[in-house]
């Protein structure tokens, strides 16, 4: 993980969180946010996703490797933030939350192992995106203005996040598209 905590800046908005608090207590709205926290589509999964990703690529993929592992940092933040909101709102922030009516703990088959590099950035732009898409959809169904206010703050570093992603996925792809054309040239070159 990057060690100097002043390069986290360059992962997240350049805009303040705002401060956790709550209108009042409100468990519905709690297990909204157990969702967004440790559920399948979560912090807690974009935090142990991004951790595993760090590690596979950090030698062979630096620039990946350090910005999944800068990026996985604020995740942490949003997490801890989220995790605040629960216990305001009346809940224990533990790593379970509930999906077609059944309450899970969150489990470490969420992860997706890929260790390609495509595929990584890939499973990354979807977890940025699905998360975007349930921020969204929380939105509709929380009225705590301190609460959505919350919100819209993480989902402006996700939709940073998934520029990024977007970003490295092309380099990675153009230098690709060229290693196959040096390919091609060589083979050329041997047989003429
Ligand atoms: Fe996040």
């Amino acid at each position: 993980m990057p060690s100097d905590h002043c390069k986290q800046g360059k992962y997240m908005v350049n805009k303040p969180y705002p401060e956790v608090k709550v209108e009042k207590e409100n468990v519905f709205y709690a297990n909204l946010l157990l969702q967004d926290y440790a559920g399948i589509i979560s912090e807690f999964t974009a935090v142990s996703l991004y951790s595993f990703q760090h590690i596979v690529s950090e030698d062979k993929y630096k620039d990946y490797g350090e910005l999944i592992g800068g990026i996985s940092i604020i995740e942490m933040k949003h997490l801890e933030l989220l995790g605040k909101a629960i216990k305001l709102l009346g809940r224990k922030p533990a790593f379970i939350a509930c999906s077609c009516s059944e309450w899970e703990y969150w489990k470490a088959s969420n992860v997706d192992y890929s260790d390609n590099i495509f595929d990584m950035i890939k499973a990354a732009m979807r977890a940025e995106s699905e998360a975007i898409e349930n921020y969204r959809k929380h939105l509709e169904m929380i009225g705590d203005k301190y609460i959505r206010q919350l919100i819209e703050r993480i989902i402006m570093d996700e939709e940073y996040h998934l520029k990024l992603f977007t970003n490295i996925y092309n380099k990675y792809l153009s230098k690709e598209k060229d290693e196959v054309k040096k390919n091609q040239n060589k083979k050329k070159k041997h047989r003429e």
